[in-house]
């Protein structure tokens, strides 16, 4: 595995892949890698000949300076797992090295970063378009991998795809789960253990949703997952949102869709967590 600090190395490598007709796949992370990421990377090897992980956590997405600054790090960690999963090339820039001045970009999504997340966290989806249009244009994947959870950043994502019409394969990979059913975040990191065990509510509840959708209307289960986790102790619901996988906008009933999803954001103490449940797949 080789560890790339410069964008113009990085580009060296991959053109020199290229050059002997090396299909690329990227997983862009921000480090503190768990097993969701490892998921993501030995997608991108099964598929792909050349295999780029970027570990950066990126400044411009993060709209609150305290969430930036305890984002955890733990670089000498995350190259050795990545070693052991087979990663090819890990690219670990600087700020100053992605950023030399101020990217003033601003991506026009239409309505599916006005909700949730983009609602809840103004530019974050923005400042998630810069540095990922940032990283396309220097690997310029064949495809790229991203995890389930961050269910609407795959939509944003696609939808960048979409706007700068880029060519390559967004590859969204299912959440992966602790055997508690915790989903896998870098941010459990950050729970207490007694946290850790009330979180395990969250996901526990939306399996249950899914389970009771053929009898409850949907504002109904809206309303008992959300009192529900509410229930728990140091858990506190920001928002649970039923939307249309595709366009992230609220569908009133269960069959407004083909395709639905319920995403949740809910604090655990001072930890944010999110999750999410897909109710309804069209299999896309
Ligand atoms: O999901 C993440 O970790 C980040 O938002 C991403 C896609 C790596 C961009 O910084």
């Amino acid at each position: 595995m080789e560890t790339v600090h410069k964008i113009a190395d990085l580009q060296h490598i991959i053109a020199e892949a290229k050059k002997s007709g090396k299909k690329v796949g990227l997983v862009p992370t921000m480090g503190a890698l768990h097993e969701g990421h490892l998921t993501l990377v030995r997608r991108c090897k099964e598929e792909n000949d050349i295999c780029v992980v970027s570990v950066f956590v990126n400044p411009t997405q993060f709209n609150n300076p305290d969430d930036l600054e305890k984002y955890p790090r733990t670089p000498e960690k995350d190259s050795e797992l990545l070693e052991s999963v087979g990663c090819d090339i890990v690219f670990m820039p600087s700020a100053e090295e992605v950023y030399p001045q101020q990217d003033t970009r601003v991506f026009d999504l239409g309505a599916i970063d006005k909700v949730m997340e983009g609602k809840m966290r103004p530019g974050h989806f923005n400042g998630v378009c810069q540095i990922v249009s940032k990283l396309f244009d220097y690997v310029k994947p064949h495809a790229s991998y991203f995890g389930e959870k961050d269910f609407q950043q795959v939509a944003v994502i696609k939808e960048m795809v979409r706007i700068l019409d880029l060519n390559l394969d967004i590859i969204q990979v299912p959440i992966v789960r602790e055997p508690s059913g915790l989903a896998m975040s870098s941010r459990n990191m950050r729970l207490t253990e007694q946290e850790k065990q009330n979180a395990v509510a969250i996901s526990k509840t939306l399996f249950s949703a899914k389970e009771r959708m053929v009898e409850m209307t949907l504002s109904e289960l809206r309303k008992w997952v959300v009192d529900t986790i509410n229930n728990v102790e140091s858990l506190e619901v920001e928002y649970f949102d039923i939307v249309d996988g595709d366009t992230m906008q609220e569908v009133g009933q269960w069959g407004d869709s083909e395709y639905i999803v319920g995403c949740i954001t809910v604090y655990c103490g001072k930890v944010r967590l999110i999750d999410n449940i897909i109710f309804k797949t069209n299999n896309r």
